[in-house]
């Protein structure tokens, strides 16, 4: 089963752009495999639009850029699996990728052949210049059924942006991810707008098909493609990574891992929030404050009997308390007579807040995040 939990990767779009090569994607394939990410669980390198030349082939085949890629596509994915890794590639449903290269519709199952003959692992497939005239669901099912056809297990990435409620139909037709927003820009205000624009689509996000909310920026601090002045700061880029966690999206890097610091590299290899993004169960969290300009919390379920409790502060301004905060237990299902507690520790710092009986309180200043997990035990 492709998908089981939210597929970890890294896609080429937010830094590069069209300044995609052979020799990038080959050095990115080495950082992965040896710098910890592999190890962490991220799996896929996916060239993102702009691999292609302007023009089909007398076949009508999609052709890679010979003077980006002159080995072929076959070759890197020789490469790429030679360490242990998968590999994915982009197209679209509509009559051009949004660069403006060849794109699939019409053209699906000659492509997903093509693919398939090229040993790729994921195909995400976007949404630009999509006929006015055609239906969205029959175009995302058509290219479904063409990589179910084409003989080799294909994760299939839709990314058409929330157009007609992808949520509510992308499993039926066969994705495995399926993008519910615009794209990200490397800033807080980006991250805050897409987390709270499908906090409340996430019920249907589970295994074999998750919502996809973008790409991740951390590690970017504002330069390359989706780039933004400074960027976030590294605390930002910490509530980031966590909402991404916690909402169960794939997580899917999209900084110059070649070069991003050891803040970055640590987060993005968090191992507890790894675990908690690749729950098996990926219940969305219940979000107890649904203010996005405030402190938003949030408190989620995981398998085993664990639990996670999360307050991420988007205020601008300290709040009259000091910016502490409190989530009251019976507000998540456990009363004051119930005779239980949360016994938790603070997962960023490894500090042990012990059991709680009536309340979690943390100290959050604005623009930072505070995330405990621990078991439900006799209190
Ligand atoms: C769209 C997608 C992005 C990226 C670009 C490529 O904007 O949403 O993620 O794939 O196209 O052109």
């Amino acid at each position: 089963m492709l998908a089981q939990r939210p597929p970890m990767g890294w896609n080429s779009w937010n830094t590069f752009g069209k300044d995609i090569s052979e020799a990038l994607i080959i050095e990115i394939t080495d950082i992965m495999a040896d710098r910890g990410y592999k190890d962490a669980g991220y799996e896929y390198i996916i060239i993102d639009d702009c691999w292609s030349l302007k023009e089909r082939d007398e076949n009508g085949r999609l052709v890679p850029d010979p003077e980006k890629f002159p080995h072929g596509m076959k070759y890197l994915a020789d490469y790429i699996h030679s360490k242990g890794l998968k590999f994915g590639m982009y197209s679209c449903a509509g009559s051009l990728t949004c660069a403006g290269y060849p794109s699939s519709f019409g053209h699906e199952y000659t492509d997903a052949a093509t693919f398939a003959e090229w040993e790729i692992d994921y195909l995400k497939y976007d949404f630009c210049f999509f006929p006015n005239s055609g239906d969205c669901k029959s175009a995302y099912l058509t290219m479904s059924m063409a990589l179910r056809s084409c003989g080799r297990e294909i994760l299939f990435a839709a990314c058409n942006w929330g157009v007609n409620e992808p949520w509510t139909w992308m499993r039926s037709v066969g994705a495995h991810t399926y993008r519910s927003t615009g794209d990200i820009f490397d800033n807080i205000k980006s991250f805050n707008d897409i987390a709270s624009s499908q906090a409340k689509n996430l019920s249907m996000s589970t295994p074999g098909c998750y919502n996809d909310i973008d790409m991740l920026i951390v590690g970017m601090y504002g330069k390359g493609n989706v780039g933004c002045e400074n960027g976030c700061s590294d605390d930002e880029y910490a509530m980031h990574f966590a909402i991404w966690s916690l909402f169960s999206s794939p997580l899917i890097m999209g900084a110059d891992i070649r070069n991003t610091n050891e803040f970055s590299r640590k987060l993005m290899q968090n191992k507890n929030l790894i675990a908690i993004n690749q729950d098996i169960e990926a219940r969305p969290p219940v979000i107890l404050q649904s203010a996005w300009q405030e402190c938003v919390m949030m408190f989620k379920i995981l398998s085993d009997n664990e639990y996670v409790v999360a307050f991420f502060n988007f205020s601008e301004k300290n709040n009259y308390l000091n910016n502490d905060y409190f989530i009251s237990l019976p507000d998540i299902g456990i009363p004051y007579d119930s005779g239980m507690g949360l016994d938790l520790t603070d997962i960023m710092t490894g500090e042990k807040l012990g059991l709680v009986r009536d309340y979690v309180r943390a100290n959050v200043a604005p623009h930072t995040c505070k995330i405990f997990k621990g078991k439900l035990v006799h209190a």
